[in-house]
């Protein structure tokens, strides 16, 4: 076992506390879902460092069980477009139930997906069930929990960055295991294309619950 090595962050004055969280929460409310992307590149070095930062977060017994997989190249954007609209087709003209169709009204989709080509890059984020080592399968921990976690880092630090993103979930995503060519263990669970929003581009009017709707404090 390695030895423990020392950690230690500045305390610091509860104003600043005060200040650092009210500034955090402003700045990632503004973080919307777009769908209208322009097609302005991203330098390579942001998205290493994004996913860097989701790489950055906490997994079970540190297994770290994902991949991110990037895509800039125009031929794969479109064959993952082509594939993705023919899930989205049979997904609106049946698979989704009503209420589903319902729920979605307010945001305006459809199956037509024009961003997986128009966007600089996509990300798709995959789950590693297990992982394979020269010995034979290793197992992986809170697989769902802790891939949840580093999507969320993700989308963070593309929102920090300045830049805009879009979950996708153009299900059942197992072409993107073919077409990106992973290996047994890897299953797709996020498309996130990722760029600036285009000019002009509007997102639903839509408001977030408020506090005491999301949370239950024992005070
Ligand atoms: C797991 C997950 C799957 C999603 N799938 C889709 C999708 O397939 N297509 C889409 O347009 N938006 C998708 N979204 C985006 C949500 O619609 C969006 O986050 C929600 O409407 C709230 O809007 P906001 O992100 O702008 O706050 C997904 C979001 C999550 C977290």
């Amino acid at each position: 076992m390695k030895p423990f090595i020392p950690y230690s962050r500045p305390i610091l004055a509860e104003a600043k506390l005060i200040e650092n969280a009210a500034n955090f929460y402003a700045q990632m409310d503004t973080r919307r879902t777009i769908r209208d992307f322009s097609d302005k590149p991203v330098p390579r070095q942001v998205i290493a460092d994004i996913i860097k930062t989701a790489s950055s977060a906490p997994s079970g017994a540190h297994k770290q069980p994902w991949t991110f997989a990037v895509i800039s190249n125009p031929e794969m954007k479109r064959k993952i477009r082509v594939a993705a609209e023919e899930e989205e087709q049979k997904n609106y003209a049946g698979r989704m139930s009503e209420e589903w169709l319902r729920d979605l009204a307010p945001l305006g989709t459809d199956a037509s997906k024009p961003f997986i080509e128009i966007a600089p890059y996509l990300i798709v984020v995959f789950k590693r069930a297990y992982d394979i080592h020269p010995d034979g399968k290793h197992k992986n921990y809170y697989v769902n929990e802790s891939v949840g976690l580093a999507a969320g880092f993700l989308l963070a630090a593309i929102h920090q960055a300045g830049l805009c993103s879009l979950t996708h979930t153009p299900s059942p995503m197992n072409f993107l295991e073919k077409l990106l060519e992973r290996p047994s263990n890897e299953r797709a669970v996020l498309l996130i294309p990722v760029g600036y929003p285009a000019k002009g581009a509007t997102v639903p009017d839509l408001e977030r619950k408020p506090l005491d709707e999301v949370s239950v404090w024992w005070e």
